[in-house]
């Protein structure tokens, strides 16, 4: 029997290890402002890779979400409106600034908040939206723009899937006025745990420096609220190398992608994961749906895919709104998310990654085909 063939993997290389091996030997392992030498060269080339003004590495996903918030000055009380199709991270980030999140609908083919369904989640209260970039496929982000400048919202993008992505010849993370990324290991680069914030707002920018450092101004001059968000010098070096594998990783995607497309879409049951014109997904995940179907038979292909070891999952089975926690503080204008509930039902992804062998690729396709 084959070993599993996991849903997604680090690729690390001797680089990655060398690069490791030399801040060890260099005896600078973090500093105390977070911008030690390598930490410092990762934001400025991932800075350049997005084509924004700024980065800043902070250490987690998760972090990079809760910095922006707070750097864009959200408090308890306002609303935040995402999409409830996400990782629970994008409605944890909202809950820790003591603001409630509102859900709105995603649209049923790409997976994203539309600038409709935000408005059907809107209050007086809204200070902020989170489209996220679902399986690194953007949200269509020019009308969210258009209908969230008009109102005077923040938009933060939550790209936490989607390094590479494009929308309209612009990357992900240069959309809105901030973005977040995740460098978790299963994303399309990663430094083990790690986060970035992204934007061109050079008022933000600062801000989030200093939250990722206890809210100091100046060393041990703490003028504002922050928390200890620093990425480590290790991380920085294995993003350093990362960020120069990323467009390899991303052809390979692509190609790995076009090949699942291609041999499943003559199966009527299945939809394939889109990539609408003007749009480049950078296929973090590689989610197609099972027609009709309720979650007992999705779950149960599911099931019969992982006994053939083929490592596929499902990105998310509940939708956050109906978690328990999240049930108690989201906002009182609840709209229906009739897509969101239908997509939690029928999505599973399969493995998309940069390590798979053709021959792999042919065994989940005629795994699929029969299993289906
Ligand atoms: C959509 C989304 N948002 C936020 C996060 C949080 O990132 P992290 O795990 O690095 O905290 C993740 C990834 O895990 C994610 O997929």
């Amino acid at each position: 029997m084959r070993d599993m063939i996991p849903i997604n993997q680090p690729l690390i290389g001797k680089d990655e290890v060398e690069a490791v091996v030399e801040v060890l030997k260099s005896g600078i392992l973090t500093e105390k402002s977070g911008r030690g030498p390598r930490v410092l060269q990762f934001e400025k080339e991932f800075a350049k890779f997005i084509g924004v003004r700024h980065a800043v590495a902070v250490s987690s996903g998760t972090a990079a979400l809760h910095a922006a918030l707070l750097g864009a000055r959200i408090q308890p009380g306002d609303e935040v409106v995402i999409p409830s199709f996400t990782f629970s991270a994008t409605a944890g980030a909202v809950a820790l600034t003591g603001a409630r999140p509102a859900f709105g609908d995603i649209d049923a083919d790409t997976y994203s908040l539309t600038a409709e369904s935000i408005e059907a989640a809107l209050t007086r209260g809204t200070k902020a939206i989170i489209p996220v970039h679902m399986y690194g496929l953007c949200a269509d982000m020019d009308p969210i723009m258009e209908m969230a400048r008009k109102r005077g919202i923040v938009v933060i993008e939550d790209a936490a899937q989607a390094h590479g992505a494009e929308y309209n010849g612009r990357r992900a993370g240069s959309l809105g006025d901030s973005a977040c990324f995740s460098f978790y290991g299963s994303k399309n680069m990663t430094t083990g745990e790690g986060g970035m914030v992204t934007t061109n707002d050079d008022d933000l920018a600062e801000q989030v420096r200093m939250i990722r450092t206890h809210g100091e101004e100046r060393p041990y001059w703490v003028s504002r609220q922050g928390h200890n968000y620093r990425m480590p010098e290790i991380a920085g070096a294995i993003g350093i190398v990362q960020l120069k594998r990323l467009p390899g990783f991303l052809e390979q995607r692509k190609k790995n992608a076009e090949y699942l497309t291609e041999k499943l879409s003559v199966l009527g049951k299945l939809m394939m994961p889109r990539e609408p014109a003007g749009r480049r997904h950078a296929w973090n995940l590689f989610t197609p749906r099972l027609r009709g179907a309720n979650a007992g038979k999705r779950n149960k292909l599911v099931e019969k895919l992982r006994s053939k070891n083929i490592g596929a999952s499902v990105y998310y089975e509940s939708p956050v709104h109906m978690l328990p926690y999240y049930r108690d503080i989201q906002s009182t204008r609840r709209s229906a998310l009739p897509e969101t509930e239908r997509a939690c039902r029928q999505i599973f992804s399969l493995p998309v990654h940069p390590e798979l062998k053709q021959t792999e690729l042919q065994f989940i396709v005629e795994t699929v085909k029969r299993a289906v």
